[in-house]
């Protein structure tokens, strides 16, 4: 039996990754001002995306979750949250195209701040200052001032994901996402991209059967102005996360309210310690990391603390074994939660195992063994059983050169051209929309049964 829980339980379990601020008092000011201010979701949308996942394990439809590794507060501009849309648009229409099922579309966005680093300090000469941990914990300049963790960034955080959300709930719904309005939907395909014509005739096709209907029926689909659109994010900084948690009027149980879909990071995941204790009280969708240093006790453990009831839709797998582990670690895996009758839906992570530092010392990942490693997880769950119902991304809809590959053929000498990533290197837009392209080829020869 474990002990009663409430959104402050997490506090009598270690916390890897904990942040020490210095001014104890401080945090529990802006704590306690981030709690009194309204939510940025509501206990619907949530509901509404846990039935949603609950039909992508159920192989009825689709989730695409992706964006930033780290967001930062000086993103935060409209060019920048248009485009990050725009992509997540781009992509789910080609993966409609590709499994004729709904697509949810996931953001990492509003909220993607905090980040796990594998040192604690980062050491420059003689000088030793903490790591960088997100801009919602510290600020990455090189000095001690910038680097102490400070409070009132949690609220900065608050602030930035409400004005992030506020102009995505406009976009999304005030025709920004409309189909018939080619300017949304027309790509920058560099010349040398061999993509650009499949893209461009698919979407003509799609808009095509969209008049064709409406010429049909005599009706104009005003659904088609607005999409559905939820955020994401890490659940790392708990003084963050349970600052939003409450109860709402008419519904039992606690929600955390600064967004639709937290996930256990891989460097949190441990069984006692105060991530999982915080997620497993909240009534939102969990999504959990699994790499590959996840065996099947462990991974069997999380799921009986966090879905003791094995309630569809409450617990989504995000696996990121890395091109080279994936067949063997996979696997096992696969078929221990599948013996257990556990619900789960099951999505691929093909980034975080494929992270490389080129001899110059930038952090990379390879195309190619991105697409393996999707590939590869699309074939072990068909030989499992088990259904692959999602796939999860680093991209970012602006032509950064961060990942080498891809048919522009990046190489590890344009990395330097605009590496903008604080963190972990994401797909650029013309990589992004080709993954998504290889997933809908995927995808549709799957229901072909080829
Ligand atoms: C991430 O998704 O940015 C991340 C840190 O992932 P993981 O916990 O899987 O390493
Ligand atoms: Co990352």
């Amino acid at each position: 039996m474990h002990a009663k829980w409430t959104p402050e339980s997490w506090k009598s379990k270690t916390a890897a990754q904990a942040v020490a601020y210095p001014d104890a008092e401080h945090l529990r000011r802006v704590v306690q001002e981030i709690a009194a201010l309204p939510p940025l979701v509501t206990s619907w949308e949530v509901e509404d995306l846990k039935s949603r996942l609950a039909d992508a394990a159920a192989g009825r439809a689709f989730l695409l979750q992706g964006g930033d590794c780290a967001e930062s507060f000086d993103d935060c501009g409209s060019n920048a949250i248009a485009d990050k849309l725009k992509i997540l648009l781009q992509m789910s229409v080609i993966l409609i195209h590709g499994t004729r099922k709904p697509v949810i579309r996931v953001g990492r966005i509003a909220g993607q701040y905090a980040k796990p680093r594998s040192a604690p300090v980062e050491r420059r000469g003689d000088v030793e200052l903490p790591s960088y941990r997100g801009d919602i914990v510290n600020r990455q300049a090189f000095t001690p001032e910038d680097r102490t963790p400070n409070p009132q960034l949690l609220l900065k955080g608050y602030e930035r994901a409400a004005i992030t959300l506020n102009f995505v709930r406009a976009l999304a719904e005030h025709g920004f996402a409309d189909l018939r309005h080619p300017e949304n939907w027309d790509i920058s395909f560099s010349d040398k991209s061999s993509r650009s014509s499949e893209y461009r005739s698919l979407v003509e096709s799609v808009r095509d059967s969209i008049s064709f209907v409406e010429a049909v029926l005599g009706n104009h689909f005003s659904q088609l102005e607005k999409v559905d659109f939820f955020t994401s994010h890490e659940a790392l900084s708990l003084d963050y996360e349970s600052a939003q948690t409450r109860t709402v009027p008419r519904r039992d149980g606690f929600y955390n309210l600064c967004t639709h879909f937290p996930w256990i990071g891989m460097r949190t995941a441990d069984l006692e310690g105060a991530h999982v204790e915080y997620c497993r009280g909240i009534e939102n969708p969990i999504g959990i990391k699994v790499g590959p240093g996840m065996d099947e006790a462990w991974l069997l453990g999380l799921l009986g603390r966090i879905n003791p009831d094995n309630a569809p839709g409450r617990v989504t797998l995000i696996h990121r074994m890395g091109a080279t582990k994936i067949e063997s670690m996979l696997p096992p895996l696969l078929e221990a939660v599948h013996r257990a009758g556990a619900n789960v839906l099951w999505c691929s992570d093909p980034m975080h195992g494929n992270t490389e530092t080129t001899k110059g010392g930038i952090k990379t990942r390879r195309f190619d063994n991105i697409v393996r490693e999707l590939e590869l997880a699309f074939e072990l769950h068909r030989r499992v059983g088990t259904t692959l119902g999602g796939v999860h991304l680093e991209m970012t809809g602006e032509n950064v050169t961060e990942c080498i590959g891809g048919s522009t053929g990046l190489e590890e000498t344009d990395l330097h051209r605009d590496y903008r990533s604080r963190v972990d290197p994401r797909l650029n837009y013309e990589q992004a929309l080709e993954v998504a392209m290889l997933v809908a080829g995927r995808l549709r020869r799957a229901a072909h049964g080829s």
